[in-house]
Formats: C-alpha cells, sequence, structure tokens
C-alpha cells in the first residue's frame, strides 16, 4: 500500500503540497482532480522522489522512501511515465521498451555463461516488449526512432514504459493530454486493463469528468496543495466544494470545507471538460 503522511512541499512563500496525508489501495484507481496550479503534478513529483519534500513522508508498504532518488523508487515499484527526456529518441520504440523490459529483469542475465539460459532470457523479454508494444497499438511504428514520431505518439512511448516496469503503483499525470481522438482510446484501454488486474494501485491526474466517472473507484480533490474532499465518485462530484470549483456554482458553501471559494474567473481555467 502507497501511503503519504502530511506530506509538505514549499517553493519559496508558497506551499504547493500541504499536508496531504493518503493512503492508497492496491487494486483500487484513484482520481486526482483539481484546478490547473492545485498541486496534482507536484503531488506526483513527491511520491516519485523527482522532488523533495519539505515535511512529510511517502510510504510504500510500510517502508518509508525517504532519501531514496527516483530511481531506487522505481525499483521499489514506483511507476511513473517517464519523461520524453527519458527515452532514447534515436533508438526506436522497440528498443526503448526492450531497454525498459530488461532493466526490470536485470539480474537474472548474470548467471555465468550459460548460453541456453541467456538465448531463453533474451527470448522471453523480446516476447514481453512485443506485447506492450501491442497493448500500446504501436505494432506499425515499432522501427521507427522515437524522436520521428508526433507528439501523441511519443506519449504512448511513454506508457508502454511504464507497462514494461510491472510497477506496483502506477501513476499517470493526464495521460491523454494532447492525444487525437484515435490515441486517447488506446491508453484509456491500456488502464481500464491494468484496473481489471485488480492488483494494481493506480493514481490518475484527470480532467475529463467523463473519463474519472468511468474509471475511478475513488476520487480525491486537491486545492490549493491540500486534500479537500476523498471519497467515492458519485459523493465527491455532487459535494458542493467540487460543484463550487468546477461549476462556479453556490459560492459560500465551499467556505464550509475552510477553503476560500475560488474566484469567478476560477471555473474556465478549471480545463475540467466532458468528452464530446
Ligand atoms: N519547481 C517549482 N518551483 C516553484 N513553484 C512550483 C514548482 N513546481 C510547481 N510549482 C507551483 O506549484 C503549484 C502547483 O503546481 P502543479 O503541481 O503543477 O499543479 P497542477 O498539476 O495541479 O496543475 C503551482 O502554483 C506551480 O506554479
Ligand atoms: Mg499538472
Amino acid at each position: 500500500m502507497l501511503e503519504t503522511r502530511n506530506l509538505t512541499v514549499r517553493f519559496g512563500g508558497h506551499v504547493a503540497v500541504n499536508g496531504v496525508s493518503c493512503a492508497f489501495q492496491p487494486g483500487t484507481l484513484t482520481a486526482i482532480v483539481g484546478p490547473n496550479g492545485a498541486g496534482k503534478t507536484t503531488y506526483f513529483n513527491l511520491i516519485s522522489g523527482q522532488i523533495a519534500a519539505t515535511s512529510g513522508e511517502v510510504v510504500l508498504n510500510g517502508r518509508s522512501l525517504a532519501g531514496m532518488s527516483p530511481s531506487a523508487r522505481t525499483r521499489a515499484g514506483l511507476g511513473r511515465a517517464f519523461q520524453l527526456t527519458n527515452l532514447f529518441p534515436n533508438l526506436s520504440v522497440l528498443e526503448n521498451v526492450r531497454l525498459a523490459v530488461q532493466a526490470t529483469r536485470s539480474g537474472r542475465h548474470l548467471r555465468g555463461l550459460n548460453l541456453w539460459s541467456i538465448w531463453s532470457d533474451h527470448a522471453a523479454l523480446m516476447r514481453r516488449a512485443e506485447e506492450v508494444i501491442v497493448a500500446v497499438a504501436m505494432t506499425e511504428k515499432q522501427h521507427r526512432p522515437v524522436a520521428s514520431l508526433p507528439h501523441g505518439d511519443q506519449r504512448k512511448v511513454e506508457v508502454a514504459l511504464l507497462m514494461a516496469l510491472e510497477p506496483e503503483v502506477f501513476m499517470f499525470d493526464e495521460p491523454t493530454a494532447g492525444m487525437s481522438v484515435d490515441e486517447a482510446p488506446v491508453i484509456l484501454n491500456l488502464i481500464r486493463q491494468l484496473k481489471a488486474d485488480k492488483s494494481k494501485t493506480i493514481l490518475l491526474v484527470e480532467h475529463k469528468m467523463d473519463v474519472v466517472r468511468e474509471l475511478a473507484d475513488r476520487i480525491i480533490v486537491l486545492h490549493n496543495g491540500a486534500l479537500v474532499a476523498d471519497g467515492e465518485p458519485a459523493a465527491v462530484i455532487a459535494s458542493p466544494i467540487v460543484q463550487e470549483a468546477y461549476l462556479g456554482v453556490v459560492p459560500a458553501i465551499a467556505m464550509t470545507h475552510g477553503v476560500a471559494a475560488p474566484q469567478s474567473d476560477f471555473a474556465p481555467q478549471m480545463g475540467m471538460t466532458e468528452t464530446p
């Protein structure tokens, strides 16, 4: 189980994530919603170790990850979609995925010069890499250098690398942003499959409410870095705080949740939309 305990980060005078305590159970998909600048990406950065917390901690299966580098956290089971900068841009899609599979399963190769085991491991790696390529619907483009692909395909490669790592915790930060209407369903299907597995912990930052409604077992809402709502999707969506923040109604009620009512120009910036 992944937990954050009082997780806080300050950038100068600004508290971007403010005392967030939350536990995420395996087999559960939690959607993280909130306006732009609410601290969602920063929360992921704190969990994955890209930035250091000012206070509080991240705990995975009872073990504090304090002081652990992002790569050590990846090895511990935290999976976050790679940024393009982590890819080898001149290598093909298949080669990148194969490297990720290999990195995940490294160690098994160090069994000495047993040609049979080297060959069978290699075959297994290739099979797994090909499975991942099929899962992200990139078979036709698997031999293209990643740098030559359009943005949407590059984002699919990021998700492919995440799949290849087979982490315990999957973190998706607006995974379909910038994807075409043909590409987005591929990624959403993958997330559906991961969810069907029922053993994975999935965290999804997503603005599209229809996607959230369909996929989320639970929704948490961040606002000004603080966790302001947490619960079953229908209840959270119907809650005054979300109705106010996203739909711009009943401003007074938000105050009862200890959160300042959003500005009147706030709703249009939310970017939370229904897919037509
Ligand atoms: N490295 C950083 N240095 C300073 N401020 C940052 C940094 N990263 C994020 N912020 C600020 O923290 C707040 C939360 O940002 P972010 O986590 O990206 O929000 P969200 O993903 O919810 O849109 C914003 O005000 C943003 O400007
Ligand atoms: Mg963000």
